[in-house]
């Protein structure tokens, strides 16, 4: 029986892939035999790629590529790239996203543009590109939020991106099934990484009570929902949305 989880011959690019979530998915897809493009934003102290080249210490044979995903001549030069390089990709995770929180009144039009132009034009910038080098039977899968659907205060910018990439994932998935690619979001619930690490105690206390399985996520709670949405399991399944929660959140 074939092994529905080896990636043997799939080229995957995770977005964001320097930590967190983006990190565990793409070291799950190249141990599992997936060849493996790192992607990372350049910043000022090199955190970012630094952390990156410790990714691709993990994954044999993988690649680096630097680019900022809210800019659309960035995520060219990062498509030519994988043309070059690896010869195409199989598997798209749009996963880099970032956080400015604050209210409506207080959130300056920089905080806006920052979280719009890197969830979401990030992603539509991705695809855009990446769908013309994807080989058929490609997947695509759009890190959401459950913040899309539960409007929590102080996140104009932020719900209102994560949001737009769940109409986005519709929209591609029709438009992208004729060349057989599946396009889906993965929403997920409060995780434990670095973008969580910030929140008040007495906060992630109050989430906590409000989830059945009385725990945030971990890294992995997401890696197996990614590997089942890129594995030929799920290749009926196109343009839905997989809620990872702990049950915090019910459609
Ligand atoms: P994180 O902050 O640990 O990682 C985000 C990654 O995106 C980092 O590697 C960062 O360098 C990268 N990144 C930021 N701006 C970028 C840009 N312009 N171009 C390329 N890469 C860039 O966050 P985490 O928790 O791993 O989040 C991953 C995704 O999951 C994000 O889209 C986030 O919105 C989403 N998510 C996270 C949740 C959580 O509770 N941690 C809950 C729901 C969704």
């Amino acid at each position: 029986m074939n092994d529905a989880f080896d990636f043997s011959g799939k080229v995957a690019l995770v977005t964001g892939s320097s930590r967190g979530i983006g990190a565990g998915i793409i070291t799950a897809l190249g141990r599992r035999g997936a060849r493996c493009i790192i992607n990372y934003v350049e910043d000022k102290d090199g955190r970012n790629k630094a952390e990156a080249g410790a990714v691709a210490n993990l994954l044999p044979s993988s690649l680096l590529v630097q680019c900022d995903v809210s800019d659309w001549r960035q995520v060219e030069t990062m498509k030519s790239f994988v043309q070059e390089r690896a010869g195409g990709v199989d598997i798209l995770v749009n996963n880099a996203g970032i956080l400015r929180d604050r209210t409506m009144k207080k959130m300056t039009l920089d905080e806006w543009n920052a979280v719009i132009g890197i969830n979401l034009s990030g992603p539509f910038h991705c695809i855009k590109a990446l769908a013309e080098v994807m080989r058929p039977e490609g997947r695509i899968v759009n890190m959401a939020s459950v913040a899309a659907l539960g409007g929590f205060f102080g996140q104009a910018n932020y719900a209102a991106s994560k949001a737009g990439l769940i109409a986005l994932t519709k929209v591609a998935a029709r438009e992208l099934a004729r060349q057989r690619i599946t396009v889906n979001a993965i929403a997920p619930g409060f995780i434990d990484t670095d973008m969580t690490k910030g929140m008040p105690e007495d906060v992630t206390k109050k989430f906590v009570e409000q989830i059945p399985l009385s725990r945030f996520g971990t890294v992995d709670d997401i890696v197996g929902a990614a590997l089942w949405l890129c594995s030929p399991l799920a290749r009926y399944v196109t343009g839905q949305v997989i809620h990872v929660n702990g049950g915090f959140y019910m459609p």
